[in-house]
């Protein structure tokens, strides 16, 4: 039913790399890496297992068409001409939200309304009807305008692909699933590692780190908007979370270890890995990074530290960065990745990286400081 149409996966701006390596490794066919998403073939076994397997995307959409509008009359007839019943059918509900940048149809809320207007018109006249009942499964039509090019998405995810299922709760300041992955795949974490997060909060790095040391696919705890979709056999679905569950790896050596001052943040890390599936590999103790030793040979340390403008104030912040440049020793077999806003970090810190890499934290512009020569 979707036939010859294109699925993107949308993820964080600067990881589209890393996300279209997964997406290729997963099997995906003419994979293209653009600004903030990858682009990739239409299939149902496709479409399932992105959402289930991807770590680093946001979401799986199917991207419909893409086009130059200067009018609204040329808006509507983009839109008119996609084949909606193919996609909506007869009752679908297809609600319209979207972001215009730098366009001439500037106004949102218009654009919305000329986009409903259009789809509803198509599927009056295909289904022969004076209204769209709109009572079936849910079709989210997503627009983006950017400089009068409109991109035509219909989110296939639901809830973020960051929402796991395991972090129902959270501490002040919790990083994104999706980017604490991105860090582990930086952090080249193997099913063969020790990992330590000194300032763990809530747990998140480590559970990431865990999760993709064991191959357990991100999405497994969790359900899809696009499963109520008639176009998409449930077969599909079962054969595919089978396949997830076949490929974790269960006889690993990954072990990780997470402290941080906070009782409460050790307590909601115990609770969020026991949800995720991987408190077994996973130890969480009350230590505050002034105590911190280095105890294994080996190791990766990946590390959130408070930023000044959330959770301390800058002094305090500056300060844990120096006590962190004291205490993560530089020596064969360990190494450093720690994600921070503040560009005096390297100076506080008291090294400069090997490495850096620009991300962005939800809105804060940040920087993951690499540390991997001895
Ligand atoms: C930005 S948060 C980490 C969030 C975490 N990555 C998550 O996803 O929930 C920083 C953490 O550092 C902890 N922290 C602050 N000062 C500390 C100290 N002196 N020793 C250990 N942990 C500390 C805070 O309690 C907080 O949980």
């Amino acid at each position: 039913m979707f036939d010859g149409i294109k699925l993107a996966a949308l993820c964080i701006f600067g990881t589209e790399g890393i996300a279209a390596g997964e997406l290729r490794r997963m099997g995906a066919e003419n994979v293209s890496a653009e600004n903030g998403r990858v682009i990739f073939d239409y299939s149902p076994q496709m479409l399932v297992r992105a959402n289930i397997r991807c770590r680093y995307c946001e979401r799986i959409v199917l991207l419909l068409k893409n086009f130059k509008a200067l009018s609204f009359e040329e808006l509507f007839q983009n839109i008119n001409n996609i084949p909606w019943e193919n996609i909506i059918g007869k009752s679908g509900a297809f609600p319209v939200n979207g972001s215009c940048l730098s366009s001439r149809l500037s106004s949102v809320p218009a654009c919305q309304k000329i986009i409903k207007k259009a789809v509803a018109n198509r599927l009056m006249k295909k289904f022969n009807t004076q209204f769209c009942e709109e009572s079936g499964a849910l079709y989210k039509i997503h627009f983006v305008a950017i400089k009068d090019n409109f991109s035509i998405m219909v989110d296939t995810s639901g809830q973020g692909l960051h929402k796991r299922g395991y972090r129902e709760q959270s501490l002040d300041a919790p990083i994104k699933e999706t980017l604490a992955a991105v860090i582990s795949d930086l952090a080249v974490i193997k099913s063969s590692h020790t990992v330590v997060d000194p300032m763990c909060g809530s747990g998140t790095l480590l559970i990431e780190a865990a999760l993709k040391a064991k191959n357990i696919a991100p999405g497994l705890k969790r359900t899809f908007l696009c499963e109520k979709w008639e176009q998409i056999d449930p077969s599909v679905w079962q054969s595919e979370r089978k396949d997830a569950v076949d490929s974790i790896i269960t006889d690993c050596g990954f072990t990780g270890y997470g402290y941080d001052i906070d009782e409460n943040a050790i307590k909601l890390a115990r609770e969020n890995a026991e949800k995720a599936g991987v408190s077994s590999c996973l130890h969480f103790e009350r230590r505050d990074i002034r105590d911190y030793t280095d105890d294994f040979q080996r190791c990766t340390v990946i590390c959130n530290p408070p930023y000044g403008e959330r959770l301390l104030d800058y002094e305090k912040a500056r300060e844990i960065y120096k006590i962190m440049g004291e205490r993560f020793i530089r020596e064969k077999g360990k190494s450093y990745y720690i994600i921070s806003p503040d560009d005096e970090f390297e100076r506080y810190f008291g090294v400069r990286a090997d490495k850096r890499r620009k991300i962005y934290n939800g809105k804060l512009k940040c920087q993951i400081y690499m540390y991997f020569k001895a």
